[in-house]
């Protein structure tokens, strides 16, 4: 009964995530078609399919504050409200500069989802299944960016740019009815001193002999409500762990997830497929991303976050080199195409069982209880800041340096990441958040956040 609440509870806040995937993906089927109606020029296009990153940029940095004064649901439902403004504005748009401010609308959207989304998550998760539950999230992206690809090709007949845009509206509002059922997070309602609401908020979603010892674990490690933002920065041992989350949350985007997210069919081109396969295969792409981010659910809480980020990464800097090396020999038959197709795969199969959930996984878990929302909305702004230089720049590199040392310097940047990955991140698998705090404030450097015990806690 309450395993079912906590999981009806998880899937339509994933939702959120499903959406940010689907307005990250539907441009890239949608864009051909806007060009032909509104005669975009190259930097018209440019702008059109950045906007999102933009405005997600943007809304991450300026409103982490937003979900540690008003509360993680009401930020939700905020942002489900500005995904059907931004559907709307985009899908009736008569001008391109109409266009460009919708899409603007749904990265503030993205935005605020993307950290969101995972912390509420994360705060009404018990600690078994945590990462199981946040992962549910990014398993939403997935399918959503699978779907949008789908919506894409559905309407490609008629060449109904509007309609694919229009879809989005269908999970908003499903997100917007389905939040206003879903409860406030009890770690936050705790930190508002709303005790009675958070012990009927717990009775629904644990077990009766778990309810009180949760909350008297969080109630105890509250005893630092007074904290500020700004003491992320000003405050050495929180820059730390801010320092770290920005790392983690860049190499997300520096390993090139998304120059193959968006920009597979242009790999594939030039790599001599047909126009039509090189979109089938694109497809392909979609599905082994969801396929291997079902397959690391169950993992994340049994084998671990660190050993899978690890592993994974391991994949993804090996598959590059494999990529940069058949563009070496200019891909010349068929062998060699094949070669190509096979490392991509293992790569999306690598990040959709690593740094995709974990991202999300870690930050929603190192930063104490009253600036959890401002160090994941920071750290997931450089994410977006990253993420949107890498996919107006990659295009240029390639013109520069050739597609075989682009892979090879995305090789490069997932060596650095390992390293990164094995000095700094700790493993979090089965500890309680409380217990994360805890070792925060006694001083405990990143890497051993998530040791077990008593600790004396420093001033
Ligand atoms: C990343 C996105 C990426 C997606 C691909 C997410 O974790 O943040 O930038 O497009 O994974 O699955």
């Amino acid at each position: 009964m309450h395993q079912r609440a906590i999981y009806l509870i998880s899937s339509v806040a994933a939702l959120a995530g499903l959406l940010f995937g689907f307005d990250t993906g539907v441009i890239s089927g949608a864009i051909l078609f806007i060009n032909k109606d509104f005669q975009l020029n190259h930097i018209q296009t440019e702008v059109v399919v950045s906007a999102v990153l933009f405005g997600a940029f943007f809304s991450a940095l300026v409103s982490g504050r937003l979900c540690d004064i008003h509360g993680r649901k009401n930020v939700i439902i905020l942002t489900a409200i500005t995904f059907i403004i931004g559907t709307l504005v985009c899908s009736f748009s008569p001008s391109v500069s109409g266009l460009i401010v919708g899409r603007l609308i749904l990265g503030f959207a993205i935005g605020i989802a993307s950290y969101a989304a995972p912390l509420y998550l994360a705060e009404i998760s018990p600690k078994k299944i945590r990462g199981f539950l946040v992962t549910l999230n990014q398993l939403a992206i997935t399918m959503g960016i699978l779907f949008s690809y789908l919506v894409d090709f559905a309407f490609s007949y008629q060449q109904a740019w509007r309609l694919m845009l229009f879809v989005g509206i269908v999970p908003a509002l499903l997100l917007l009815i389905g939040m206003f059922f879903l409860p406030e997070s009890p770690r936050y309602l705790l930190l508002k001193r709303k005790i009675d609401e958070a012990r009927q908020i717990l009775a629904k979603i644990r077990p009766a002999g778990e309810v009180e010892n949760e909350m008297s674990a969080i109630i105890h490690s509250q005893t630092h409500r007074s904290l500020r933002g700004s003491d992320l920065w000003s405050k050495k041992r929180f820059r730390a762990i801010l320092m770290v989350g920005i790392t983690l949350a860049v190499t997300q985007q520096v390993t090139g997830i998304n120059t193959i997210i968006y920009y597979a069919p242009t790999i594939f081109q030039r790599a001599g497929f047909h126009t039509t396969n090189a979109i089938l295969v694109t497809t392909l792409i979609g599905v082994v991303n969801v396929a291997f981010t079902l397959i690391a659910l169950p993992l994340i809480d049994r084998i671990g976050r660190k050993t899978l980020l690890l592993v994974g990464v391991s994949g993804m800097c090996i598959s590059l080199m494999v990529m940069g090396f058949a563009f070496t020999q200019n891909i010349v038959n068929d062998s060699l195409r094949y070669m190509l197709m096979a490392s991509m795969m293992t790569y999306i199969a690598c990040f959709a069982f690593s740094l995709g959930p974990m991202v999300f996984v870690i930050l929603s878990e190192i930063f104490p209880l009253a600036i959890r929302g401002q160090g994941m909305s920071l750290a997931m702004s450089a994410n977006w800041g990253a993420n949107t230089i890498v996919a107006l720049l990659f295009l240029s590199i390639i013109h520069q340096i050739g597609m075989t040392q682009t892979f090879y310097l995305f090789a490069v940047l997932c060596l650095l990441t390992l390293c990164f990955v094995f000095y700094f991140i700790p493993e979090t698998k089965g500890v309680s958040l409380e217990q994360i705090e805890r070792n925060i404030f006694a001083g405990v450097a990143s890497r051993h956040l998530g040791q077990q015990g008593e600790v004396s806690v420093v001033e």
